[in-house]
């Protein structure tokens, strides 16, 4: 069976995309520098799946490190996790950013050129669509103007891949705009395991269920929306994950060069409609206060999902009921995240 390398794989949805690509009968070679993962998960992946995956602690920034990770392994496809991802950081150091997660891709691209890889997924975002609120979005819409530094990233890289492939017509790659991630594997053994206090919406929410954090601020309530809070496309992990093994699938057999797909449940869910389904999922309110808008959001956004059901035979299984009851688990079953 083919070998694919993951990058960033001990982080959060690189994790559980190991997991389905094991249960799919795909060998794993898992690189990670922890910058924001721990080697715990390593085995929580061995629990889960009974197998331990080769790993490489490696920088991707770093060449000749990541050399001899193809060097010692024959690899048949790749997915480009690794980078960083938090928006509000981006803001604040830029530069590391752009480095970071642009030097990690070309080092990644020019290896899989020189081993003939021929397979690549990319993890990209909703973001590259920029403030458009031409909703749902498709994956013709226009690319939009990024907020911030950290959208930018993405937007760079589609076009860095979309260019190489012209130079590499032999490589197939695969560009995924996921939408909002969130939930965690069934075990409630791995999940999304934020440093420090959580800006995203569901490790925020986990935090105040759990009694770590005192109250949520729903970040504005004037929105022309229906209950004036914003609304998300989000998607359980372990659906996002069957998505990547379906990429790989189709990039065995597709025509084009690039192909660019999101991935999301194309339903949208409000921030008030979050809260109560996380109430639900806990059994008990979750403290919260209304605050003023979060700059750089958008009121609406959510995927068109028609091209990936038709192309990669994807849709999501889960709904957001099945996505707080998974967070909760993990919630509970590690209060403090992973140990370090
Ligand atoms: P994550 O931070 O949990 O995982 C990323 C992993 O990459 C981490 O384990 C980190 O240690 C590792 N990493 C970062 N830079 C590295 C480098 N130079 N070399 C080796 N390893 C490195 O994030 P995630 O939520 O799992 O996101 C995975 C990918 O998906 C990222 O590229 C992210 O930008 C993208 N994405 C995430 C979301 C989201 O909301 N979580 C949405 C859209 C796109
Ligand atoms: C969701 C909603 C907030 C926290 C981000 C990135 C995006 C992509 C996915 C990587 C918004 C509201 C949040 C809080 C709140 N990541 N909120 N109180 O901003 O849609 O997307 O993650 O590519 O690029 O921007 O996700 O979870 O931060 O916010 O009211 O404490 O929850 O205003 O409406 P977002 P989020």
């Amino acid at each position: 069976m083919s070998t694919v390398l993951v990058t960033g794989g001990a982080g959060y949805i690189g994790s559980h995309t190991v997991i389905e690509l094991h249960n799919n009968g795909y060998d794993i070679v898992i690189v990670d520098n922890f910058y924001n993962s721990k080697p715990e998960v390593l085995n929580r992946l061995e629990t889960i799946t009974g197998k331990r995956f080769p790993f490489y602690k490696v920088d991707c920034c770093d060449k000749d490190a990541l050399r001899k990770v193809f060097e010692e392994n024959e690899i048949d496809s790749i997915i480009h996790f690794a980078g960083l991802k938090a928006v509000g950081e981006s803001v604040r150091i830029p530069l590391k950013y752009y480095k970071n997660n642009i030097d990690s891709l070309i080092n990644t691209v020019e290896l899989a050129g020189e081993y003939k890889v021929r397979k690549l997924v990319f993890s990209s975002s909703a973001t590259v669509y920029g403030m458009s609120e031409d909703v749902p979005f498709t994956e013709e819409s226009p690319l939009g103007v990024c907020t911030n530094p950290y959208g930018w990233t993405k937007w760079m890289i589609e076009q860095i891949l979309r260019d190489y492939s012209v130079s590499d017509p032999d490589m197939k790659i695969c560009l995924l705009r996921y939408f909002n991630p969130v939930g965690a594997h069934e075990s409630g053994l791995i999940g999304e395991d934020p440093r420090g206090i959580p800006n995203n919406l569901f490790p925020y929410i986990s935090k105040v269920a759990g009694g770590t954090l005192a109250q949520l601020t729903i970040f504005g309530d004037d929105y022309d929306t229906p209950d004036g809070t914003c609304v998300r496309d989000y998607i359980h992990v372990t659906d996002l994950a069957t998505g990547h093994v379906k990429a790989i699938e189709y990039l065995g057999k597709c025509e084009e060069n690039v192909c660019v797909f999101n991935l999301g449940t194309g339903n949208g869910t409000s921030v008030k409609e979050a809260v109560a389904a996380f109430e639900k999922a806990c059994g008990h309110e979750i403290p919260h206060v209304f605050g003023p808008r979060r700059p750089g959001d958008i009121a609406v956004s959510y995927a068109a999902t028609d091209k990936a059901a038709d192309k990669l035979g994807f849709t999501a299984r889960y709904n957001i009921d099945d996505m707080c009851s998974s967070c909760w688990k993990w919630q509970t079953m590690n209060p403090d995240g992973l140990p370090d």
